[in-house]
């Protein structure tokens, strides 16, 4: 108990002192960030964000046309991006993607761990699991591939590593136990590095509620491993639209902060759960039900 109240406290204080204490701008002109899953939502719209802030964006992802797209969008607007072909479930594909940025661009000054995949249905209603490997493998080991290989490099720009995460890397969600498997485990990973790499490189924690406007609900796993495209889910007016949650993550870099809640309530989580579960788990099953259709 008097644990669980030292690390509330503790969580309070840094949440206050980030308030107050006023942190000199990271400057993102020339510095070379890559960025999984620049093909599409989040990636892509964060990819061309920072481009305009004058950072030479890695774009990073399994379809070809969709990042020469994206990074012919990118130079048409004056800004610097290369596209590399990179399925992050593969080590020699993120090898060859922190290899080939350093033969070009000489250094890696960012890494943000976006790629992602999830999933839409109830654990006893699943009729083939074996696409918990995909889950575990895009979201979790995907990223273990990139860290593997950019973590020398990003020693020596004294880099970042940012992770597009969600809430349900933090608490439990009905209909995703997969994704929030992979989502935790990406969390418990990141969390030891950070610790691991104190003073060599930094780390922000992207925790993501809804956000509107992205292929992620339309690519979800359903019951079997084929996706749930035909009957993809409806977002409700509480989802975050998709410039406002770059331009919050963008603010986030830039202020050095170690980690962001999109929208700010999801900030509640951690207390919630420490203090009253038992409302958290309602309001979740609410949220649920009201994202079915
Ligand atoms: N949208 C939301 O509501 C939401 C909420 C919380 C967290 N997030 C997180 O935000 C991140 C971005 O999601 P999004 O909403 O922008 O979804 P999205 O539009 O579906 O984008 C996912 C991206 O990941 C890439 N990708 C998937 N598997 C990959 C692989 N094996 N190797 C390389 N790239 C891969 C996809 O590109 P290719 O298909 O071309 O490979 C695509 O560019 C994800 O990590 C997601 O979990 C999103």
């Amino acid at each position: 108990m008097i644990q669980k109240i030292f690390s509330v406290l503790g969580t309070i204080f840094l949440a206050i002192s980030n308030l107050f204490l006023n942190h000199q701008k990271l400057v993102l002109n020339k510095k070379v960030i890559i960025i999984t899953g620049a093909s599409s939502g989040i990636g892509e719209h964060l990819s061309k964000s920072l481009a305009k802030k004058g950072a030479i964006i890695i774009c990073a992802a399994r379809r070809k046309n969709e990042l020469e797209r994206v990074s012919n969008e990118i130079k048409k607007d004056g800004g610097s991006a290369y596209p590399i072909k990179t399925d992050i479930r593969i080590l020699d594909d993120c090898r060859k993607l922190m290899q080939k940025t350093v033969e070009k661009y000489g250094k890696i000054d960012a890494l943000i761990l976006n790629a992602g995949l999830s999933m839409w249905s109830k654990f006893d209603e699943i009729e083939d699991i074996s696409y918990f490997k995909t889950l575990m493998d895009t979201n979790y080991m995907g990223a273990v591939n990139c860290c593997h290989y950019a973590v020398p490099y990003l020693k020596k720009t004294a880099g970042k590593i940012i992770s597009c995460s969600t809430a349900q890397a933090l608490m439990g969600f009905p209909n995703h136990s997969g994704y929030a498997a992979s989502k935790h485990a990406l969390h418990g990973f990141l969390s030891t590095l950070s610790i691991e790499l104190k003073y060599q490189i930094s780390f922000l924690e992207v925790i993501l509620g809804w956000i509107k406007g992205t292929n992620l609900r339309y690519n979800a796993l359903g019951q079997n491993d084929k996706n749930t495209k035909t009957q993809v889910r409806k977002h409700t007016e509480e989802a975050v639209d998709l410039n406002e949650c770059v331009r919050k993550i963008i603010l986030a870099i830039e202020s050095e902060k170690t980690k962001v809640y999109i929208p700010k309530k999801l900030s509640l989580i951690p207390f919630l759960k420490v203090f009253f579960n038992t409302f958290l788990e309602k309001k979740t099953i609410k949220a649920i039900k009201r994202n079915k259709k």
